[in-house]
């Protein structure tokens, strides 16, 4: 019955694990899960407040595939303000999420057999994506010495004649690292170099840049000249602690963003009519919610940071943005017997109820990331759990 398309498709390993830990604690079960990448705080209030209204207020309806007028304005004036640079109304698309207007955006680009360059460790569902929509992804493992950052001269030797986008993520997701300017600078100069690539940027944590500024360094920042080829992805999840919502737009060249608008309204169509009207809002009047949420943030990594680093044999990577401690194991996984972080996170969570994200998932199977997004007493709770087991 199945195509043989379907007998490749894999559930998220990061929505399975967090699914698993769910039926576990609904068994009753004392389990602690660090595993799924979303905010543990609320919707900011303002936003949830404009949904109720829209509902109120009858906006209820099918909207334009790409996305509401008052939305995509509202994106334009985040953009401007986050990366500087100008975008049309027209050179904005908005969907289900970040998530699908990545996808959308493979859809557009890629002719079959096209090559994705993705430096690891990488976000598990871009490989995944870039087959689904025909194209081949080209992983490179980035080295723990560069702070898992692609170097200038990584990027010039990975791009082939078959090489049709970069799919660069900063900050990132697994590690939590964020390129510097002058890190961009060297990667763009290499970009301008090969005229036929795009780029897309999954910028969806820049908000949340530990950073005193706050605000992530963006490769069109360093590099205007490459607007007509970089294809900037970003949405309400994180910074705007509205996961659920599922809102995410992309801006860049106008035939690229129509095409991908195009495929939206063939599939999709349009995205919650009731979650844009509160993403306009919640983007025009949210940014001293997300000024606090960056300190609070700050002080949770700080604080797991230390917790986790006091585990014998774990060595943490001290992030620079978003939620996620990315953590080598391999002493340990060598203590217990064990070859791969897949079969530490299994025993972790059938032994001891702590749920953990193993590094396969993401290109490296000596690590685990964990979610700080969570409280004081749960990160406490696992780390005991964790220095018992190992
Ligand atoms: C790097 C990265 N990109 C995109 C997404 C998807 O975000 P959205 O919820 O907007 O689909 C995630 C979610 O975990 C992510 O970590």
């Amino acid at each position: 019955m199945l195509s043989e398309k379907a007998k490749c498709f894999r559930p998220s390993p990061t929505l399975e694990l967090a699914a698993k830990a769910k039926e576990m604690k609904d068994r009753g079960e004392d389990v602690i899960s660090l595993t799924v990448g979303e905010p543990d705080w609320p919707t900011y209030k303002i936003a949830a407040d404009a949904g109720v209204k829209a509902i109120h207020d009858g906006k209820t309806k099918y909207t334009p595939p790409q996305g509401i007028p008052p939305l995509r304005q509202a994106i334009t004036g985040l953009v401007k303000d986050l990366i500087g640079v100008s975008y049309a109304a027209n050179e904005v698309t908005v969907s289900c999420g970040a998530k699908f207007v990545i996808f959308a955006g493979f859809q557009a680009l890629l002719n079959p057999g096209d090559e994705v360059l993705i430096p690891a460790p990488f976000w598990a569902s871009y490989s995944e994506m870039v087959e689904l929509a025909g194209g081949k992804p080209k992983v490179y493992l980035t080295k723990v010495e560069n702070r898992f950052k692609m170097t200038p001269q990584e990027l010039k030797e990975n791009i082939t004649s078959k090489t049709k986008i970069f799919l660069f993520n900063s900050p990132c997701n697994p590690t939590g690292i964020e390129y510097s300017f002058d890190e961009l600078k060297g990667l763009a100069e290499v970009i301008t170099a090969h005229p036929k690539l795009a780029v897309i940027t999954d910028d969806i944590y820049n908000q949340l840049s530990l950073s005193e500024k706050g605000i992530s360094p963006h490769i069109l920042q360093v590099a205007p000249n490459l607007r007509d080829r970089v294809i900037c992805v970003n949405g309400m999840s994180k910074a705007y602690s509205m996961t659920g919502w599922r809102i995410g737009w992309a801006t860049g060249p106008k035939d690229v963003i129509h095409a991908m608008a195009s495929y939206q309204s063939q599939t999709v169509g349009s995205s919650s009519s009731i979650a844009q009207e509160a993403s306009v809002v919640a983007i025009k009047n949210c940014q001293q919610d997300i000024i606090k949420t960056r300190q609070e943030l700050r002080e949770r990594a700080a604080y797991a940071y230390e917790a986790f680093s006091s585990i014998d044999g774990f060595t943490v990577l001290k992030p620079d943005a978003a939620f996620y401690l990315w953590i080598n194991i391999k002493p340990v996984l060598h203590k217990l017997n064990l070859n791969t972080a897949q079969q530490f996170a299994a025993k972790l969570m059938n032994e001891h109820k702590v749920v953990v994200v193993p590094g396969d998932e993401f290109g490296d199977s000596n690590y685990i990331r964990i979610s700080f997004a969570a409280t004081r007493k749960d990160i406490d709770g696992a780390v005991e759990r964790i220095k018992k087991m190992s």
